[in-house]
């Protein structure tokens, strides 16, 4: 996408203007139109011309390649190639949009969203420039009433054919025609795909927005706006977004902001002063108690919180949860700045989940969804914003003082690793980082923040890899040059005979591999399952009659070829060599198994939980799988036992599980899951279960569910925000799970004397008789300790009205402190010392009553001359100190000591 620059004019326009609530921009129009009204004037407009209205597809878009849906074309990108067929020709939708790249912008200008919702119409190889230019400027100056000579346009500098048809067939003056570069007039969406040169309306917003300019947009885009982009969909562009090639047909895309066309068409001073977001703005205003249009700092927080509050809502509902990867983190970066800019404000409370509400509520009649999922977004912005809450007051002191120490130190910018504890400790987007650092005016070492982040995640992957030696990659290269890619047969083979064209020892290739040897071996074409999407790599031998190898994993180095980690068993085998492979059946049918089961159990989570939950990784292997999904919440022992009940219940149905290859294009159109990040050619295989499960999927599976037999549940947990993992175990192990549980129950029945069925029941009568006996012997220890206490208080001597009592009891310090104070209710006025001496270390407890303490006494004090002598210090309170230290030999002196210092104070009292 290309960038789109906001030149700080504006936002100093705006500031001479005072930016008041919904300020009229002097110049504007009489009558200003609502949005409701704007939208509504569009779909007529088009659908008086044939369009067919399609409903906004949701922010995650059905391409893996995309993070979030950033305009209104993406639904339609197989139409734009004719790959696919449209419903209709012609098109238009309101699109819910979200665009990340400037999301660090967003309320310091007054022009920036995260969220906003684009008008569209659209052509697949229907009507081109000769119609789209004419209809354009026909909504924008009739049905918008925006008056001719308030506009300009744009186009790309080549495009003679639209300059020709905007002044021939529009009447445009060919000196408001401005020709701009591929920077501004050629529009992609970021990634491979369809694109175009384009076309834009542009509108004089007037004096109060700037200087005139004889260049109009070309010069400054804060007085002009673009209000309607066109698009000529005709050419594709590769991964560097170059276009390579033409599109078979022409096509038409077109977008109009619509809180952009707002802010022209209501005269308001910014687009936060539009009737869109201005209910966004109130929110914020009341959730801060603070007034927009006061003080510039104010007014930044503000609009921060508008736009993502609005942003968060709608991410929520689409399925997206805070997380530190992809859209979660996109989600996370702008509830973590929202919260940050609510403190800025003064707000200490909670601020997430009033602002996400008032977003459903202030938007949930166009958008259903969001009613649909309101408690899931409250309850989801107010974890996150809990977990962040705590966390940000701590890093804001650190990198205050990170911020303070670089300055000091005349460093040139705030050090990486500052960076990266913010993010590692305090849950710190670096991106907050970089804007609160760049408040202070210190940019942040975002190179040393990265390389520490490549550390960290070197590191794990450390920890998580085999013994056995990665071969260079490098190694690989010329192999597959020569050889192409390793022939897989394995989806229908478990053996065959192949060809060895490779053996690296690690280092290097080598010729041949004798007894004891731990290589890789390459094949010309191979049955064994590489470690992929999960499932792990096949075992198996490879042998022929001069030698044999044990194959302990398979693995691909590089795209397309195929190792298989051996340890050679017996004899040598030699590159050249004809071998027969064979991947152990049991090994691959309990891969199989697991794989089978682990999309069944995806899609099941996905039918309870909501599409939120989503697979982010996933580990099959023999008897065991561990799948990893989003979700925000535990699931719960129910839950998790209904998840299992189900599991058992879909495997037990003799379902098909079929794969068959076709385009990506086909596989989305039936509603194939992809997995986010993962890279997919234009032909990818599909593996559906029964007809529920649709899964983009390289992986083995059982050709019947029955054939996975028994899967278990054995535990669901957390690995991360947002993230949860569930375990099973499959097959025979699921089987031995069980047996083991049964016996164990069957032990547990034979110990208590009943049946299996009973356990239950009589542990139940257990646990009470139990809790019975814990009452009654506390009653007993509590009469014992009175017991006690009253012969101790036979020994107190009295002084003057006040009662000494000094004894020595080994007990712990716990103990005598709580005797102590028994001693000391059942006495009144009263001192009391105990000793206790204990492995070379001795203590002394002391206890003074109130009325003491009220007269000076304090057992701090009174056992100071005891610690002095065993040779530590006193602490404690005037009612109640311990003392200690190491010379247990001299216990009885600092008893002694202490009954002095006692004595003597009851009796100068
Ligand atoms: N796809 C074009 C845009 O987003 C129309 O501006």
């Amino acid at each position: 996408m290309k960038a789109r620059q906001d030149p700080s004019r504006a936002v100093g326009h705006l500031g001479l203007l005072g930016g008041a609530p919904h300020a009229r921009r002097p110049g504007g129009y009489l009558e200003t139109m609502d949005s409701a009204t704007i939208r509504e004037r569009f779909l007529s407009f088009f659908g008086e011309r044939d369009h067919m209205r399609i409903p906004s597809s949701s922010l995650v878009p059905d391409d893996p390649t995309l993070l979030l849906t950033n305009a209104g074309m993406i639904q339609f990108k197989p139409y734009f190639s004719g790959e696919q067929r449209p419903p209709s020709r012609r098109a238009i939708t309101v699109q819910k949009c979200f665009r990340t790249p400037d999301i660090d912008e967003v309320g310091k200008t007054t022009r920036h969203l995260t969220f906003f919702e684009m008008l569209g119409n659209f052509s697949f190889g229907d009507y081109y420039k000769a119609d789209a230019c004419p209809w354009g400027w026909e909504l924008v100056t009739e049905r918008w009433g925006v008056d001719p000579d308030r506009l300009w346009v744009t186009i790309f500098e080549t495009d003679d054919e639209a300059r020709a048809i905007w002044i021939d067939g529009v009447g445009v003056r060919p000196e408001r025609i401005v020709p701009r570069s591929r920077e501004h007039n050629f529009w992609d969406m970021g990634v491979a795909g369809p694109c175009g040169p384009s076309s834009e309306i542009f509108v004089d917003l007037g004096d109060a927005f700037g200087e005139p300019s004889k260049y109009g947009p070309g010069e400054d885009e804060a007085r002009y706006v673009e209000i309607y982009n066109l698009v000529f969909m005709q050419n594709n562009c590769n991964a560097a977004i170059e276009p390579v090639a033409e599109l078979p047909q022409k096509n038409i895309d077109t977008g109009a902001g619509l809180e952009r066309t707002a802010f022209v068409l209501q005269n308001a001073s910014s687009i936060y002063d539009t009737d869109l977001l201005l209910g966004m703005v109130h929110t914020a205003e009341d959730l801060t108690q603070r007034t927009y249009g006061r003080d510039a700092r104010t007014d930044m927080s503000l609009r921060v919180l508008a736009d993502h509050g609005r942003g968060t809502a709608f991410l929520i509902a689409d399925g997206v949860l805070p997380s530190n990867k992809e859209r979660g983190y996109v989600l996370r970066r702008v509830m973590r700045r929202a919260v940050r800019h609510a403190r800025l404000l003064g707000r200490a409370e909670p601020v997430l989940p009033a602002l996400v509400d008032s977003a459903i509520t202030l938007m949930g009649d166009a958008y259903p969804e969001l009613e649909g999922s309101r408690d899931l977004i409250v309850e989801v912005a107010a974890r996150e914003e809990e977990r962040f809450g705590a966390a940000l007051k701590q890093g804001v002191t650190l990198l205050e003082t990170g911020i303070a120490d670089t300055q000091s130190s005349g460093a040139p910018s705030l050090p990486g690793e500052v960076a990266f504890r913010l993010h590692d400790t305090f849950g710190f987007p670096v991106e907050l980082t970089t804007e609160l650092a760049g408040e202070a005016g210190v940019p942040v070492d975002v190179a040393g923040f990265e390389s520490l982040m490549a550390g960290q995640r070197a590191r794990a992957r450390a920890a998580r890899t085999t013994e056995h030696a990665e071969p260079r990659r490098d190694l690989f290269e010329p192999l597959l040059e020569e050889h192409g890619a390793t022939d897989f047969l394995g989806y229908e083979h478990l053996i065959t005979h192949a060809r060895i064209i490779g053996i690296f020892d690690g280092a290097e290739g080598v010729p041949a591999a004798s007894e004891g040897d731990e290589v890789d071996i390459v094949l010309d074409r191979t049955a064994f399952y590489a470690e992929g999407g999960g499932q792990v790599g096949d075992r198996g031998v490879i042998q022929n009659t001069s030698g044999a190898a044990a194959v302990t994993d398979t693995r691909r180095f590089v795209p397309g070829l195929t190792a298989h980690d051996v340890t050679m068993r017996s004899g040598e085998l030699k590159v050249g060599d004809e071998v027969e492979a064979i991947a152990d059946p049991v090994w691959r049918l309990g891969s199989q198994r697991a794989h089978t089961a682990t999309h069944i159990l995806h899609w099941i989570l996905q039918n309870r939980l909501g599409e939120h939950a989503r697979q982010a990784g996933s580990l099959v292997e023999p008897g065991r799988l561990r799948f990893d999904f989003s979700h925000f919440d535990a699931l719960g022992d129910a839950q998790v036992a209904d998840v299992s009940a189900e599991l058992q219940e879909r495997v037990s149905i003799d379902d098909p599980v079929r794969a068959f290859e076709t385009s990506l294009d086909f596989a989305k159109s039936i509603g194939a899951m992809a997995i986010f990040g993962e890279k997919y050619g234009d032909f990818v295989r599909v593996v559906e279960v029964g007809a529920y499960s649709k899964e983009l999927c390289g992986g083995t599976h059982v050709p019947h569910t029955s054939s996975v037999g028994v899967v278990v549940v054995t535990g669901e947990s957390s690995v991360g925000a947002n993230l949860r993992r569930i375990e099973a175990l499959v097959g025979h192990e699921g089987l031995h799970y069980l047996e083991r549980r049964a016996a164990t129950l069957e032990r547990a029945a034979g110990l208590l004397k009943t049946s299996p069925d009973e356990v239950a029941e009589r542990v139940e009568r257990l646990l009470t008789t139990q809790k019975d006996m814990e009452r009654r012997l506390a009653e007993v220890e509590r009469a014992a300790a009175a017991a006690e206490a009253a012969t101790l208080a036979h020994s107190a001597v009295e002084l003057d009205g006040s009662r000494l009592v000094v004894a020595r009891r080994d007990e712990g310090v716990d103990a005598l402190r709580s005797l102590a104070q028994m001693l000391k209710g059942r006495l009144g006025s009263s001192v009391i010392v105990f000793g206790t001496a204990s492995s070379g270390k001795a203590n002394l407890v002391g206890a003074v009553s109130k009325d003491l303490t009220a007269l000076g006494l304090s057992a701090r004090d009174l056992l100071a001359p005891g610690a002095a002598l065993l040779g530590g210090g006193a602490g404690g309170k005037p009612e109640l100190a311990v003392s200690g230290g190491p010379s247990s030999d001299r216990l009885s002196d600092a008893m002694e000591a202490v009954e002095r210092a006692a004595r003597d104070a009851l009796l100068a009292k």
